[in-house]
């Protein structure tokens, strides 16, 4: 960031509360770090609501309204481009991106997920992660690609497991952690503190270690 705005298009598919920590540390915090528009493919999507109450325009894409994924999410990248953002943010968004919107936004598209990938990636991760029987888990903030939870990490921390955790329990002290970390991802990328290493593009350096 250099004096102008960093613009972030946000999006959702539920409750928002990460929207809601980017917006009360970063859209009405001190740096020029600004939520430009905020998407959901839910039109009942409470993070919309989030979005409306703080004045950040909001924009639905229902998967029905579309014949395809690709075609989806073209009118999705047309829009974020239509706010000239920077960086996308994935932030409880329950669909897998393409590249229609991808290839517009090449290592420019972040997601948070509630795990400490490789481990448990997809659409249950805490409860997958109860199942087995893990004593660690945690979250990962990655660039996203192609596949589900795959792409390079940027950030990760630990939430340790308790014997008397129930999905709800640990869900909540996950939420905790998720609200530090993404905001804090994003004033990294937006403050140019992120980047990758040349001799291994999976390995993502930040701050300290550029
Ligand atoms: C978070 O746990 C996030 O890691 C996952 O979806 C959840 C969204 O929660 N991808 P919220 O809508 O931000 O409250």
């Amino acid at each position: 960031m250099s004096g102008l705005e960093y613009r972030l298009g946000v999006l959702v598919s539920g409750s928002g509360s990460n929207l809601q920590s980017i917006i009360d540390k970063l859209h009405q915090g001190p740096e020029d770090i600004k939520i430009a528009v905020v998407i959901s493919d839910n039109n009942k999507a409470p993070g919309l609501t989030r979005a409306a109450e703080a004045g950040i325009p909001t924009a639905v894409f229902p998967m029905i309204d579309y014949d395809d994924r690709l075609e989806h999410d073209r009118a999705m990248a047309e829009e974020l481009e239509r706010h000239e953002v920077d960086l996308v943010v994935l932030a409880g968004y329950m669909m897998l991106v393409t590249p229609a919107l991808l290839d517009r936004f090449p290592y420019l598209v972040i997601n948070l997920h509630p795990s400490l990938l490789p481990a448990f990636p997809g659409g249950s991760p805490i409860e997958d992660t109860m199942d087995y029987g893990a004593r660690i888990t945690g979250v990962t903030v990655h660039y996203v690609d192609e596949g589900t939870d795959s792409g390079p990490i940027i950030l990760q921390e630990a939430v340790e497991i308790k014997y008397n955790d129930t999905v709800e329990s640990l869900r909540a002290r996950i939420h905790e952690v998720e609200h530090r970390l993404l905001p804090h991802a994003i004033e990294l990328i937006a403050n140019n503190q992120v980047r990758f290493d040349e001799d291994n593009p999976r390995r993502v350096l930040i701050r300290e270690e550029i």
